[in-house]
């Protein structure tokens, strides 16, 4: 066992969960999106595990692209959302598919989102393995949903509490003492 588990007071999606619904995900857009040769572009740092795992799911020919965005400090929100790093590929007439980890108030999404249009593609969706729905600030279409999770701060499979965690297999709930630091 990882010694960081200590931390986790449980677990909320397991490591099997996880792996039978990315899946299931990774057929479904493969059928929506045959012969369209998406790029899915990875919003850095949380959804990289999401991203490696879907991609191995889908059986159609795609392109991968990452944009990294800066909008929080530790679990806090500052509702600062600026890109870091932007796309190396030019997404002109290009089927997008945002890859997110997790849509909380949706105000990231939303910028994303404008600023990309911008650019002329084809079609931009999204597809975020986790939604708190009841937290959203800004109306953003999610095409693609993982699981739907209530108001509590998760880490693990990407997810990071000031940088830590990213490894865990499974998505858990801190404890209270760990998030009060
Ligand atoms: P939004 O702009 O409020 O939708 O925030 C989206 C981003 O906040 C996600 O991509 C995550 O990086 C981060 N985030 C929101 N909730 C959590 C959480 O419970 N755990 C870890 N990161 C989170």
């Amino acid at each position: 066992m990882i010694s960081i588990c200590r931390d986790v007071e449980r677990v909320l999606i397991s490591e099997e969960e996880i792996q039978n619904r990315v899946r299931e995900l990774g057929r479904q857009i493969s059928g929506d999106y045959r012969g369209k040769r998406p790029i899915l572009v990875a919003v850095l740092r949380g959804a990289i595990v999401f991203l490696c795992d879907l991609m191995r799911y889908m059986s159609i020919p795609v392109t991968v692209d990452f944009l990294s965005v800066s909008s929080y400090s530790g679990h806090i929100q500052t509702g600062v959302v600026r890109i870091l790093k932007d796309l190396d590929e030019n997404i002109e007439k290009r089927y997008v598919i945002l890859i997110e980890d997790i849509v909380d108030t949706g105000l990231t999404l939303s910028y994303i989102i404008k600023t990309l249009k911008t650019r002329n593609p084809a079609h931009i969706s999204v597809c975020a393995l986790l939604d708190k729905r009841s937290r959203r600030v800004v109306d953003v279409p999610v095409d693609y949903v993982g699981f739907e999770i209530p108001d509590e701060f998760v880490v693990g499979y990407g997810m990071d509490y000031n940088q830590k965690y990213r490894n865990l297999p499974f998505i858990g709930v801190l404890r209270r003492e760990i998030l009060q630091g």
